[in-house]
């Protein structure tokens, strides 16, 4: 979910809806806005913010708050939509996370008298705040997050008082501070056009917003604020004249893997890594893929184990101490990543982050941030931000195994350029038709696949899956048949005889073969029905040129489709629930 915030002299419901717009990717079934003219009103409604049309009604004002739902507890309809209100409606508020006693809570105000609408954990907040209430909001928010056991980012607003009261546990949210205005938000991409001066907000701040400035409490004692400037370009996060933010974001990936791969990184966290018995990689989604690629190029160039973990599947294990445990993520907020660094950090492991967002918090919780250079990243399916950790990791492994990498990498970014300008529209036409794809590669083109397949399951809906080539006989080769195609990457690299017998056999059971492959590779072409080939390059090059390709396959297919290519349905770019 995210929630944006806004006290200033402009019309704070305009702010407010414009920012929720830049935030939809965290979430997009319902959204809603409190604003506080005397009274405090809210709209919200089921559906898209972007889709709203014509103005809301009594809006205007110097105070609002807004938010952008992902649904936790309760279906998106108009009533589970936040902002929640107490019974008597003088408070409002909006809230990132999950309130874990809320069942206890609920059964609590109720037995006071209380009168519940919606099935979220989050109309506690409001209930109890209302409780606490005795005309002045900073009060009762410090008095009734005391109550909250969870993960939390909320903003809440009174009738009669012209402020915006804020609490974080857990749950991103950043303030901008600028001349006579405040914007609060779940991250800085509704901030950036107003002002560059931004407050983190750290667990436990409590923080009042209104005429006087911006106020922290921290453990109920005010606390000195010390900002931060962001960097980013306000146009880096606009579409620009492409399609799609995912067609831009591809566009973008030359540039990004440059800055990221030659990217500062502290050498005392190399030399950490340089003396590690083994190395554990946690992280979800696109950012695992990015890990398990991690993992084969340290094994294939140096000798330290690396282990690669879903971050959702640690907590069943016991912590097990190894010497440095990094937490890939692309936001720095997802809520599994971040528990399962936790649990490594109360073992005494190192930890250390690869992720995109400074300021975020990952960042407050391990002993090294190493930062891709991405940029924001709005279409929802990871592209630049998963080739940016791939440069991060490059990096390290050149840093650690220098000597082991036998080709030139200082130009290796130029490949993205080449790749950009594959033809891929004979293999996505042939995916857009499936219902079932399977993308097969050997050795680093086995997490590459994986990619590949997420990325086209992620924005297509087309069942995909990713397989180690070699494992295709042992099971899924009985559903191959002529309707089930297969992506199946096979580079001039060390992998490609035994690529190319792969191939034969999944041929041989009649299944449609899309190669990814090297230029002027003619036994390539004798075997499969569509070859895509990406230039002649260094083995780590054609690994990034095919990356990048499989993308553009990807991307071209939810074209033909139709899809809603930068929100696909039901998934969110930040997944701060657990
Ligand atoms: C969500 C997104 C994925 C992403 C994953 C991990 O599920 O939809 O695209 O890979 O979270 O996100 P992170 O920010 O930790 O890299």
């Amino acid at each position: 979910c995210g929630i944006v915030g806004y006290f200033g002299y402009r019309s704070a419901s305009d702010v407010v809806i414009e920012g929720l717009k830049k935030l939809e990717y965290r979430g997009y079934d319902s959204f809603g806005i409190a604003t506080v003219d005397g009274e405090v009103n809210v709209y919200k409604c089921a559906g898209r913010i972007s889709e709203l049309s014509g103005e809301i009604c009594g809006t205007g004002g110097t105070v609002c708050i807004g938010h952008t739902r992902w649904a936790t507890h309760g279906i998106p309809d108009e009533i589970n939509a936040h902002p929640h209100t107490d019974g008597t409606g003088r408070i409002a508020i909006v809230h990132n996370g999950i309130i874990e006693n809320y069942m206890s809570l609920k059964s609590m105000l109720i037995k006071e008298g209380c009168t519940f609408k919606s099935d979220t954990d989050s109309e506690v907040i409001a209930h109890l705040i209302g409780k606490y209430y005795a005309g002045d909001l900073l009060e009762a928010v410090t008095r009734a997050t005391e109550d909250l056991e969870g993960a939390y980012a909320f903003l809440s607003v009174a009738a009669g008082e012209d402020r915006i009261v804020a609490a974080r546990d857990k749950n991103p949210l950043v303030i901008g501070i600028g001349d006579n205005e405040i914007i609060a938000s779940s991250d800085v991409t509704p901030i950036l056009e107003y002002t560059r001066n931004v407050y983190y907000v750290n667990d436990g701040d409590i923080i009042s917003i209104d005429s006087k400035g911006v106020s922290v409490f921290n453990s109920g004692m005010p606390k000195a604020i010390v900002t931060d400037v962001i960097d980013w370009e306000i146009d880096s996060a606009k579409k620009g004249g492409f399609d799609h933010y995912m067609q831009k974001e591809i566009y973008e990936e030359s540039d990004v893997f440059y800055q990221s791969f030659n990217s500062d990184i502290d050498p005392d966290f190399i030399s950490e890594l340089n003396s590690a018995d083994e190395i554990c990689v946690i992280a979800c989604g696109t950012s695992y893929n990015a890990g398990l690629l991690f993992r084969y190029l340290m094994e294939m160039h140096c000798e330290t184990p690396v282990r690669v973990e879903v971050a959702s599947e640690c907590r069943f294990f016991k912590p097990r101490k190894c010497s440095v445990v990094i937490a890939v993520t692309q936001s720095g907020e997802t809520a599994d990543t971040i528990a399962a660094l936790n649990m490594a950090k109360a073992s005494g492991c190192t930890t250390a982050a690869v992720t995109n967002v400074v300021g975020s918090s990952v960042t407050r919780v391990v002993d090294y941030s190493l930062y891709t250079r991405a940029g924001p990243e709005i279409s929802v399916a990871a592209t630049k931000s998963y080739t940016a950790q791939v440069a991060v990791f490059m990096s390290i492994v050149r840093k650690l195994c220098n000597g082991n990498i036998k080709e030139d990498l200082s130009e290796i970014h130029k490949v993205i350029e080449d790749a950009l300008l594959v033809d891929v529209s004979e293999g996505a036409e042939i995916c857009a038709g499936a219902f079932d794809i399977f993308y097969v590669g050997r050795g680093l083109y086995y997490p590459v696949s994986l990619e590949g397949a997420l990325k086209i399951k992620e924005i297509t809906y087309i069942h995909a899956e990713g397989y180690a080539a070699g494992e295709l006989k042992h099971g899924p080769i009985s559903l191959l048949c002529e309707e089930t195609p297969i992506v199946a990457v096979c580079t001039m690299d060390v992998s490609h005889p035994v690529m190319l017998s792969n191939i034969k056999e999944m041929k041989a059971r009649n299944a449609p073969v899309i190669a990814i492959g090297t230029e002027g590779d003619e036994d390539l072409d004798d075997v499969a029905d569509v070859c895509i080939y990406v230039k002649r390059s260094t083995p780590l090059g054609e690994m990034l040129a095919v990356i990048v390709v499989l993308q553009m396959l990807a991307y071209q297919s939810a074209v033909i489709l139709g899809r809603d290519i930068d929100k696909p349905r039901n998934l969110a770019k930040s997944v701060t629930v657990i």
